[in-house]
């Protein structure tokens, strides 16, 4: 069946203008003036978007003793009921598993996913199993490897084993990511403020302050350099960070930053509050900041050296969060966002002023899709590209409030704020999963994106690293040995 979205404004990343968009079945095949099909969407007074990608998200995933409460079902719905169309979810092999297994379990998890979905490969020890495994990674479409230089003892892996994959990454043409915090020093600021009493949430964000983050970051882009990868920093929350980004790219390193949605808005008095509950259920790694560090956030995205807004959604229930009572480096890490991001982000950034509609869709879909080399079959309307759409409507409004959450845990931590602009409908590769704002979940829709390797960056980066590798001087005549 054929499906036209008739008078709405089309916003890409790169233009505006007025025009239909015509869809057969899972691909969009025209767009302009007056177009007819069986179906008709309506998006009078609406924007027609590309959907939005989240690239960080942690459905299901086994972590600090439990599992995060939203599963491929829950989390899918959630991200199109807020107008993400695709997410990518990390596989994450337990140290010591092989990857392929780790795949296999992601494999099943992700069936009943409502939208298009892709995975990112956690390096979480490093062998020569490993190392062999990686290629077969990137065959199966996962191009993009992620590294935790903190949680010591579990995931964290260390500068050599870093040094090691990003130069495999490079060798294979994939590309690395990084948790940036400096692992070795979070324990020990930890084991301190455990010993001295300060056992509460609040003491989690100040085992992780801003300098922390920023050393990693830096440590991460000098090690990328090295290996000749580029490099994508998760969840960049502090100055310090986007410093190191943003000095990396003006000396021409292929560095990108991915603030979240939480830190763009959310700041640290969360953690004074006086209720433990409220308090905990925002413990996340980085931890929210000090304005100075938004505003930072802000600049970054418009000024470009920030590329990417996500959630890096992995939700704990209350009941999970309150493990760490009396213990604060038991609750787990992690917050929700997947609903949110893009109702916050048009509410706090276009309808503010901080940013212009095409960079909204530049910083929530055509972004990640390029870097991520999936462009333009998502993040793009455009002839050919997959029917990932968002019809949305500025003038709609709401109160976000756990009670009417597709999320399955029991508290929103943007709970109270109002949004202005919401989706209105929404299209998983033509598939209507909003339609008037109602969402109308297809468990099973959805399906793995595989992604190439050698995205462009990575060829031109191999090239200039080829062109300007150490060369041996050749000389005619070598002087005879002092010894
Ligand atoms: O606190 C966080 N961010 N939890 C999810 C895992 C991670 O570090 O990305
Ligand atoms: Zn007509
Ligand atoms: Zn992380
Ligand atoms: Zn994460």
């Amino acid at each position: 069946m054929s499906k036209v979205i008739k008078n709405g404004t089309i916003v890409t990343a790169d233009r505006t203008w007025k025009a239909d968009v015509l869809i057969k079945h899972d691909k969009i095949v025209g767009i302009g003036p007056d177009l007819h099909a069986d179906h008709e969407i309506d998006a009078t007074g609406c924007y027609v978007m590309p959907g939005g990608i989240d690239p960080h998200t942690h459905l299901e995933m086994p972590f600090m003793g439990t599992y995060s409460s939203d599963d491929f079902e829950s989390g899918t719905r959630a991200a199109v009921s807020g107008g993400t169309a695709m997410v990518v979810d990390f596989c994450l092999p337990s140290p010591g598993q092989s990857l392929l297994e780790a795949i296999q379990m992601w494999d099943n998890k992700s069936t009943k996913a409502t939208c298009d979905y892709s995975f990112h490969m956690a390096i979480t020890w490093w062998s020569e199993q490993v190392f062999n495994e990686m290629a077969e990674v990137v065959d199966r479409g996962i191009t993009s490897f992620k590294h935790f230089m903190a949680y010591k003892g579990a995931l964290m892996v260390d500068d050599d084993e870093m040094y090691s994959s990003f130069q495999r990454c490079a060798a294979l043409g994939a590309l690395p990511l990084v948790h940036a915090e400096n692992g070795d020093v979070v324990a020990q600021l930890q084991a301190k403020l455990m010993a001295e009493g300060n056992n509460g949430p609040e003491a989690h964000a100040y085992s992780r302050p801003p300098e922390v983050e920023g050393e990693a970051a830096n440590r991460a882009i000098m090690i990328a350099d090295m290996a000749g990868a580029p490099l994508y920093i998760v969840h960049t929350s502090c100055e310090q960070a986007h410093e190191a980004i943003r000095r990396a790219r003006q000396k021409g390193m292929r560095v990108y930053g991915e603030p979240l949605i939480q830190h763009l808005v959310l700041d640290e008095s969360e953690y004074a509050n006086p209720d433990w509950d409220h308090a905990a259920r925002r413990v996340m790694s980085p931890p929210f900041r000090n304005k100075l560090h938004q505003d930072s956030l802000w600049a970054g995205l418009q000024a470009g050296s920030l590329q990417v807004v996500a959630t890096d959604h992995c939700a704990f229930t209350t009941e999970q969060k309150r493990f760490g009572v009396g213990d604060f480096t038991k609750i787990p890490n992690g917050t929700g966002g997947l609903e949110d991001r893009m109702p916050v982000l048009w509410t706090f950034g276009v309808n503010t002023g901080r940013l212009t509609m095409n960079e909204f869709v530049a910083v929530t879909s055509t972004n990640i899709a390029k870097i991520l080399n999936m462009y333009p079959k998502k993040g793009a309307i455009v002839d050919g590209a997959d029917a990932d759409i968002v019809v949305w409507d500025p003038n709609a409004e709401k109160t976000i409030s756990a009670e009417n959450q597709q999320s399955a845990i029991d508290y929103n931590v943007f709970e109270g704020i109002k949004v202005k602009g919401l989706p209105r409908t929404v299209l998983s590769r033509g598939e209507i999963v909003v339609e008037d704002g109602v969402v109308k979940p297809k468990p099973g829709h959805g399906e793995f994106v595989a992604r190439e390797p050698n995205a462009p960056v990575n060829r031109a980066l191999s090239k200039w690293k080829e062109v300007t590798a150490p060369r041996k001087v050749e000389r005619a005549g070598i002087p005879a040995s002092g010894v």
